[in-house]
């Protein structure tokens, strides 16, 4: 199955062999305990993220200057790696990711509100602030309804790392208040999907 290296670099292509065999060798859960140190150091690591891929995307159509930048996604739709870029003062739409994987900041600080869905209503279950090295494990259902908002004065940058061709499938933004779901497809801000 053949990988799309959008950013070429030693750092990712080490990065996502190994966690195709951690993907490949373990459940959902399991593999992404094994994945958790990896993630860490390349949060950790300030320079194989290069610049534009944390530069905001007034293009994207997502609003606010946010965007994706793919760095990686598997040709069948089964992994992608990507930055997610909010400006300060931006915040995302409430949305899933219909994928399990590990989300993380790499720049920047955010908060984040997670909501569950009861009786198609919204409900806010958490809200937490993160900084540059946090990071947390997505298994859907559970926490994969949230909004980001961009609580520093630069760009956050989050790293994700999952199990679909997220920027290219379509999942769902809720409306807040009424819990209304409706057809949501990010894109990326460097790449096109297949079907367009
Ligand atoms: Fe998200």
């Amino acid at each position: 199955m053949g990988l799309e290296f959008v950013l070429d670099t030693e750092v990712v292509r080490d990065f996502v062999s190994e966690v195709r065999a951690e993907i490949a060798a373990a459940s959902p859960a399991e593999a992404c305990e094994r994945i958790r140190p990896r993630f860490a150091q390349l949060l950790a690591d300030p320079v194989w993220l290069p610049p534009e891929y944390q530069a905001d995307a007034p293009e994207s159509g997502m609003g606010g200057g946010i965007g994706q930048w793919l760095l990686c996604r598997a040709e069948d739709g089964s992994l992608s790696l990507f930055s997610l870029v909010v400006p300060a003062g931006s915040e995302t739409p409430v949305h899933d990711h219909l994928a399990w994987g590990l989300v993380g900041l790499y720049r920047g600080t955010q908060d984040e509100e997670i909501y569950a869905r009861r009786d198609h209503a919204l409900e806010l279950l958490e809200r937490r602030s993160l900084a540059p090295g946090d990071f947390y494990v997505l298994l859907p259902p559970r926490d994969d309804i949230h909004r980001i908002r961009t609580t520093s004065d630069v760009t956050s940058v989050s790293i994700h790392l999952l199990t679909n061709d997220t920027g290219c499938v379509w999942r769902h933004a809720y409306d807040p208040d009424s819990g209304e779901a409706s057809p949501f497809r990010s894109g990326y801000v460097n790449v096109g999907c297949a079907d367009e």
